[in-house]
């Protein structure tokens, strides 16, 4: 669905990503795992074209989508839910799922994927009409996850969505990553720095190393590679 071939991007002179390749298979879980400043996020902003390539292409269901404008490459379907969750905090939860649905105009659809992603995140549907400031971070993050998904992605890019959150509410934002994966066929790239996790849930994994990619496998393989327990997962 996605494949990215020498990607080269910068920030000014310094080199951010040094030429990476990758795909993203349809239907599948796909993770890019990486410490923090490997280019994790870097790798998802110029998907989204929100920064520029200098070299190397992305080309996304055969089409070349390399620096192409945001607004475009969302109405594709490529939709990512950022690092940070940049929810609009003094909106209500059902009024960020509006905004996420800006790009559509079907207000009947749109109307029913609010209900659609409530029932996907009961906890949003007992806070509808509570500021979104107000929430826990567990809850912002599933309304972060909701207000993409009113985006109807095609492939859902998340960056970090465990981040400074418990195990036990991580793992139910994994739970549902999973569910929508394997019950709607949602494909999805998942950032994480939590990488048993992001792991254990994946099809495939790229491990990037400051802009290089450095070890990819199955996720479950690499699960059991004793380089990446020793280096990623401190054991
Ligand atoms: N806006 C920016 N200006 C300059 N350098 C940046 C900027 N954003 C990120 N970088 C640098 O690019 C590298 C990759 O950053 P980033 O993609 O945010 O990493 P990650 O998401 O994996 O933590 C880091 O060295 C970071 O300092
Ligand atoms: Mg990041």
């Amino acid at each position: 669905m996605l494949k990215i071939e020498e990607l080269e991007v910068y920030y000014g002179y310094v080199i951010a990503l040094k030429g990476i390749n990758l795909q993203v298979k349809e239907k599948t879980i796909t993770a890019l795992l990486g410490a923090n400043g490997a280019g994790k996020s870097t790798t998802l902003n110029t998907i989204s074209g929100l920064i520029r390539a200098k070299k190397g292409r992305i080309n996304y269901k055969e089409k070349d989508i390399t620096n192409e404008d945001s607004s475009k490459i969302v109405k594709a379907g490529i939709i990512q839910c950022p690092e940070g969750r940049m929810l609009f905090p003094s909106l209500t939860v059902k009024e960020n799922l509006l905004v996420g649905a800006y790009n559509r105009n079907n207000r009947t659809e749109i109307l029913q994927d609010i209900e659609d992603v409530l029932t996907l995140f009961p906890i949003l549907s007992e806070r509808k009409k509570q500021m979104a400031g107000t929430l826990s971070g567990g809850e912002q993050q599933m309304l972060a996850i909701a207000r993409a998904l009113m985006a109807a992605p095609q492939l859902l890019m998340l960056d970090e969505p465990s981040l400074g959150l418990a195990p036990k509410i991580a793992e139910q934002i994994f739970d549902r990553l999973i569910m929508l994966n394997k019950e709607r066929n949602l494909t999805i790239l998942l950032v994480e720095q939590n990488a048993n996790a992001a792991l254990a849930i994946s099809d495939y994994a790229y491990i990037l190393e400051t802009g290089k990619i450095g070890l990819t496998g199955k996720g479950k393989e690499l699960l059991q590679n004793p380089l990446v327990r020793q280096k990623y997962l401190g054991t």
